[in-house]
């Protein structure tokens, strides 16, 4: 038995074909645009991603012994609102998770409606990426398009709705549209009525593991695939590649260095951060779990080395780095390149350099991104054990997770043992999992897990040069506090 998991990320989209024995036969990546309309706004056109999936999975047809695919799931960037009109167009492009448009509305949800009601109704409050907030931004800016609605997807489920038809979400990937009541598991009826819009609007529910529809047949003939694919819910992408790392244990703890940051905690129940900085969302295995995210980190990297620096190959850039320079960097670098989500949730807040000098070289401000992005994963790892969950180690995925020199720079900063999968590819391999439970290969999330999740080595924090990023972090720490008020703009 052959599944594919497709990764539908913000900077491009992975397909993996896995063996059930867990092997990955083929993989096939397929770029697409990511436009920023405005300072903090991010769109995705839908369709391209509906073009790369047909590409990727012809790529994959072409070299896979295709009779042997059984099923098909998706791990999806999350949050983002794909509005469909009563014809299933796209409205509007995609607004993706880290898009900070809605300050108002957040203000609105946070401060008039109020945390106590929201976490109440959902177990979360309103952070600019979220769903929700996006709503209410159309139907005061975007009126015409507001009424012309006739579902809201999230971007894995329009990618399920172009491949088998219908319209489906998980539980997982639904927990980020503060729309669901993610410990009761359904839609909150107050919510959608805030947001105006009806229950009808929103999909239906589903465990990231239960068949959603088939390919429909035009798709299978076109990209080779045999007639009667099942497709599953499969997951927002976090989720997916928990299940991809292994982390669905009870306290089990992931690190992703992609696009974004996150910090990822399963747990067997339901259980909510009191100040709400991290999410309380549901897992792809059946439980819940805790995440903070960094809205920039290995973006940060592709934003210093190819936008500013205009170097094609990051390692250049990287291998410019002397080791006995880690721990001793006099620049620092805040990653809100996006604003921020996790800890802070301001999408005003901007990225800074702090500390140049004239013998300031390239390869410190390289370091100093690499501290920086690791520097907000302590934030967040510290709110966590702050929540008293103890996180010991980690797993680490994700495409920043290729780089040695910033695997050891996150250990020493983290003071936390990372432990490295066979496969960095998190979401898309943990989609292909889920694939799997879904087809019946295994009777569950966590025995696919076990049985197919292997590490290929760890790595130990290096005591030395974790007490000298101790003593640098306290100086980050304070950068945020310092630069705030600098970047208030008067959101319309
Ligand atoms: C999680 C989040 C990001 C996106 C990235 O809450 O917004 O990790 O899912 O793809």
């Amino acid at each position: 038995m052959i599944t594919i998991g497709i990764d539908l990320g913000t900077s491009s989209m992975k397909l993996l074909a896995v063996r059930e024995d867990g092997r990955i036969l083929a993989s096939s990546r397929q770029e697409y645009a990511l436009s920023f309309p405005r300072t903090g706004w991010a769109e995705q056109n839908p369709e391209d991603w509906w073009k790369a999936c047909l590409r990727g999975l012809s790529e994959l047809c072409a070299v896979i012994p295709r009779e042997e695919v059984a099923g098909i799931a998706v791990g999806g960037q999350m949050h983002g609102l794909v509005a469909l009109d009563g014809a299933d167009r796209v409205i509007r492009p995609a607004i993706l998770w880290n898009d900070g448009r809605t300050t108002k509305e957040v203000e609105f949800l946070n401060e008039t409606v109020g945390k106590a009601v929201l976490s109440e109704r959902t177990g979360n409050i309103a952070f600019a990426g979220f769903t929700a907030p996006k709503l209410l931004w159309m139907r005061e800016h975007e009126p015409e398009r507001f009424e012309k609605i006739r579902k809201i997807l999230l971007p894995k489920d329009y990618l399920n709705h172009r491949l088998c038809g219908g319209y489906s979400t998980d539980y997982s990937d639904a927990s980020g549209t503060l729309l669901l009541d993610v410990r009761g598991k359904c839609w909150s009826d107050e919510m959608t009525d805030l947001c105006g819009i009806g229950r009808e609007r929103l999909p239906a529910l589903y465990e990231s593991w239960e068949a959603v529809g088939t390919v429909r047949d035009e798709t299978a003939d076109e990209v080779g695939l045999p007639r009667g694919i099942p497709v599953f819910a499969g997951a927002g992408d976090n989720a997916a590649a928990a299940v991809g790392t292994g982390t669905v244990n009870d306290g089990a703890c992931n690190l992703s260095l992609g696009t974004s940051g996150t910090l990822f905690v399963a747990s067997d129940r339901f259980r909510i951060d009191p100040n709400n900085a991290l999410h309380a969302f549901a897992h792809a295995d059946g439980r819940f779990h805790l995440m903070g995210c960094m809205l920039s980190a290995a973006s940060c990297n592709a934003w210093l080395g190819g936008t500013v620096l205009r170097e094609p190959d990051p390692e250049a850039l990287q291998r410019e780095i002397r080791p006995e320079r880690l721990g001793e960097n006099t620049v620092w670098f805040l990653p809100y390149l996006m604003g921020e989500r996790s800890p802070v949730n301001d999408a005003s807040a901007r990225g800074a350099f702090v500390g140049l000098s004239m013998d300031t070289s390239r390869a410190d401000l390289v370091q100093a991104v690499l501290e920086g992005v690791s520097f907000g994963l302590r934030e967040i790892l510290d709110v966590g054990r702050g929540l008293g969950l103890e996180i010991g180690s980690a797993t680490l995925c994700g495409g920043g997770a290729k780089s040695a020199l910033w695997r050891t720079i996150l250990s020493s900063v983290l003071n936390l043992r990372l432990d490295l999968p066979a496969t960095e590819e998190g979401p898309g391999y943990g989609a292909a999992m889920l694939a799997m439970v879904g087809c019946g290969a295994y009777p569950s999330v966590p025995a696919c897990a076990a049985a197919l999740v292997r590490t290929k080595g760890f790595l130990e924090p290096d005591p030395e040069l974790a007490a000298r990023y101790e003593e640098r972090y306290q100086t980050y720490r304070k950068l945020y506090p310092a630069t705030k008020d600098l970047f208030r703009t008067g959101e319309e």
